[in-house]
């Protein structure tokens, strides 16, 4: 096992399974486990755009069971809809990723998260399809075949009051950077070395640049003296 802390973000390599009961109980689930899909395809083209880290994911290839996570008072889990017939009756958060632009390639247009607990199901939209993205542009590369826009992750920090927030299944580290960047405490736990290592320089990018994924905005359009005119 190896611990880093990291602001107010606690990161462990490690195999969560094994630490759960040092998961303090009133924890805040927020994740993107390994759905059980076998993940081994290579995604995101060439170049700057592709993923540096080409393998298969760590327990991909077996279905999910989220029943360990269920206790917790609040859990949010993405990829829901590959797993949920071993999934209470709960709401539904579905991120839109083509958010207006026309359907245009094989892939999913949209994901799924499964929020524990009655209420109303949402939708969050935003670009994220291949090179088309509306943030973490700006020739940054992708981490992690199947990550995540730090905006959405921003987007399930609203759905959960408790702390810490705890990523059983980091990844490349998404839910710490929001968290550090939304001042909330975070504890990740990653089995694979190389995302572990990606998790802690992006998480550590995020306090040292608070802003740093959060978009400019384009200038203000100058007003032509003709069309002023007119
Ligand atoms: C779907 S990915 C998460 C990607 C993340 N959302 C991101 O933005 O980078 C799931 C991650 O869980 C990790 N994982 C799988 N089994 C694990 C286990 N038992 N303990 C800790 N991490 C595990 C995999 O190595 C993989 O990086």
């Amino acid at each position: 096992m190896r611990k880093e802390i990291i602001g107010d973000c606690t990161l462990y390599l490690y195999d969560c399974h094994s630490m759960l009961a040092d998961i303090p109980d009133n924890s805040a689930i927020v994740s993107d486990p390994p759905y059980g899909i076998a993940f081994q395809r290579g995604v995101g083209g060439q170049g700057k755009h592709s993923v540096r880290n080409r393998k298969a994911i760590v327990g991909d290839a077996h279905p999910f069971d989220p029943a360990i996570w269920l206790s917790f008072p609040e859990v949010v889990l993405w990829g829901a809809n590959h797993y949920a017939q071993r999934l209470p009756h709960g709401r539904w958060l579905a991120w839109d990723k083509l958010a207006g632009v026309p359907e245009y390639d094989d892939f999913s247009d949209v994901e799924f998260a499964w929020i524990k607990g009655r209420g109303k199901d949402r939708i969050f939209s935003h670009l994220w399809k291949g090179i088309c993205k509306a943030s973490e542009k700006g020739g940054k590369e992708r981490w992690h075949p199947t990550q995540k826009p730090v905006a959405l992750m921003e987007r399930c920090l609203k759905e959960v009051a408790g702390s810490p927030i705890v990523d059983p299944y980091m990844g490349s580290g998404t839910t710490g950077v929001a968290c550090a960047k939304a001042g909330r405490q975070f504890i990740g736990i990653e089995i694979d070395e190389g995302y572990f290592n990606i998790a802690c320089e992006r998480i550590r990018k995020a306090y040292a640049q608070p802003d740093m994924f959060v978009e400019r905005p384009a200038p203000p359009q100058q007003l032509s003296m003709l069309g002023a005119a007119e």
